[in-house]
């Protein structure tokens, strides 16, 4: 069987979903969940695009260890240089340098002929090689290219120091034939491509990302490329999960191996998903609600007599466990910190005095703490941004009846330390408390979504709100979690304010040192 290698850009290309925007924190819990899953290199963002992005790739390529990390750089000197900086303490620094080769991209986009991207790709490719041992190239927009242009300028990029090279389906529009022939061509025809890793990444404007990937490993793809839960601009990349599960799955026509631990799927497509924002819809392959779920009763009947009849992936093996009651209200501190390890958190001391408070509070309120209630409860303490100036909530109150106008008073201390209080009314109870904590925060808000979840089942379950606004015209999302909804609610909409706040104002120098 051969290796396939996997290199996942949920930081990357699936933080460029529209309204994601992760701090450093949650960007590293990612990263360490997908070192976890086992991906072979993870591209951690563009540290050129923004200082907050150099800072999440550094914070990243100086704790991962055991894959290799690597950054997205335009052909410029200062892009590289930039890239440099980042990335040169990860265990393989390793660099992702793009630019177009198709007509319309180099004609309108890069304004260049045929020969000055050539010129171009060489020159950077073998810049970058002065630092990086692996630089990987991406032919962008390669499945709209003239297939034997891409032969010439593969081939000298190779001579230039290339490692990887890369063929993405930029804009989604090739179908599998045509990608699996682009593969076998370039591995025919390329005279030196036998001394790279050559690799697929694939978009999923009509639908057909993971199948196309598919294609390219049967054409000689060694690496491919996604993202989890398929995020990404757009529609999406190809899901990881799914070519994970796919090549376990049909092992009879795709024997190729891949060093993902497909168990840690499931908790990876949560975290991505909760840390996001981007809902996983019930019915996607792998990781949906329902993708386990037998409805109809042939099915049901099947299933009860012999899974196989209608089960062809076992929640086991992606790991979707049962959810069993993990701990309760006697659980002592001891026992608690046992699961909180096997969980896979590393927490200090302090977070676990934290987390164990949040417990307690919890198991107050809610008779059987769950995984899923340890694993929210656990990464919002994990990924909060702590000893910054925030605006905190202290209390809030809502009255609302059917014939009563819903009334919200809320009392916050705000980024100086000053208490503040007002009430104010709404249509609705939520809409009441949204009201009221724009009344108290000086900052031009507007709200533009608003999601409520429960995690896990039953009348007591933790409700989750995920919500989108704009705070002085920046669009920045938030999500809180309790066991009100209307608490969630305001945590959520505290969590937006904040993350634009602490951007804003102190959370640079703050987090310098992480
Ligand atoms: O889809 C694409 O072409 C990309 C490049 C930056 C590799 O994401
Ligand atoms: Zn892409």
């Amino acid at each position: 069987m051969s290796r396939i290698n996997v290199f996942d850009t949920t930081l990357r290309d699936g933080e460029q979903s529209p309204g994601v925007n992760l701090n450093q924190l949650e960007k590293l819990e990612i990263a360490k969940q997908l070192e976890r899953f086992g991906v072979d290199i993870m591209e951690a963002g563009f540290p050129a695009s923004s200082q907050g992005d150099f800072e999440g790739v550094r914070n990243i390529a100086r704790t991962i260890k055991n894959a290799a990390v690597t950054g997205l750089a335009r052909a410029k000197k200062s892009d590289i240089d930039i890239a440099w900086d980042a990335l040169k303490d990860a265990a393989e620094p390793s660099l992702h340098i793009f630019l177009a080769t198709s007509p319309i991209h180099m004609t309108y986009k890069l304004k260049k002929t045929p020969d000055q991207v050539i010129s171009t790709a060489v020159d950077m490719v073998s810049y970058a090689r002065r630092n990086f041992p692996n630089v990987e190239w991406s032919a962008e927009d390669a499945s709209r290219s003239d297939i034997d242009y891409l032969v010439k300028i593969i081939e000298k990029v190779i001579d230039a120091g290339a490692t990887v090279i890369n063929l993405p389906d930029t804009v989604g529009y090739t179908t599998p034939e045509e990608y699996g022939y682009l593969f076998r061509y370039v591995r025919e025809n390329v005279r030196n491509i036998d001394k790279v890793v050559l690799s697929a990444h694939c978009h999923n404007d009509l639908g057909m990302a993971v199948a196309n990937t598919m294609a390219a490993i049967k054409n000689g793809a060694t690496q491919i490329e996604g993202t989890i839960n398929g995020i990404g601009e757009r529609a999406g990349n190809a899901a990881l999960e799914e070519i994970a599960v796919a090549l376990n799955i049909r092992a009879d026509k795709y024997p190729f191996t891949t060093n993902l631990v497909l168990k840690e799927i499931k908790r990876t497509s949560d975290l991505v998903s909760k840390l996001t924002g981007m809902a996983v819809p019930g019915n996607k392959a792998v990781v949906g609600k329902n993708a386990f779920a037998h409805e109809s009763g042939i099915h049901q009947d099947g299933v009860l007599k012999n899974a196989a009849t209608y089960e062809i992936i076992t929640p086991e093996l992606v790991g979707v466990l049962s959810n069993d009651l993990v701990l309760g209200k006697h659980s002592g501190r001891h026992a608690f910190k046992d699961k909180v390890i096997q969980l896979g958190y590393q927490f200090t001391d302090e977070k676990i005095t934290e987390a164990f408070q949040a417990f307690k509070q919890l198991t107050d309120r809610k008779k059987e703490v769950t995984d899923d209630d340890l694993f929210t409860i656990l990464t919002d303490i994990q990924t909060d941004v702590k000893d910054v100036k925030k605006y905190e909530l202290e209390s809030f109150q809502v009255q609302y009846g059917s014939s009563n106008i819903p009334t919200a008073t809320v009392a916050l201390t705000t980024p100086d330390g000053e208490h503040v209080e007002a009430a104010c009314t709404g249509k609705g109870s939520v809409e009441a408390l949204y009201n009221t904590l724009e009344a108290l925060i000086e900052e031009k808000i507007h709200l533009t979504d608003y999601r409520l979840n429960s995690i896990g089942s039953g009348r007591d379950a933790l409700a989750q709100a995920h919500i989108k606004m704009t705070v002085n015209d920046i669009s920045v999302s938030g999500r809180g979690s309790a066991q009100d909804v209307l608490e969630a609610s305001a945590k959520a909409f505290l969590n937006a304010v904040n993350r634009v706040f602490i951007k804003q104002h102190s959370y640079q120098k703050e987090t310098a040192n992480l």
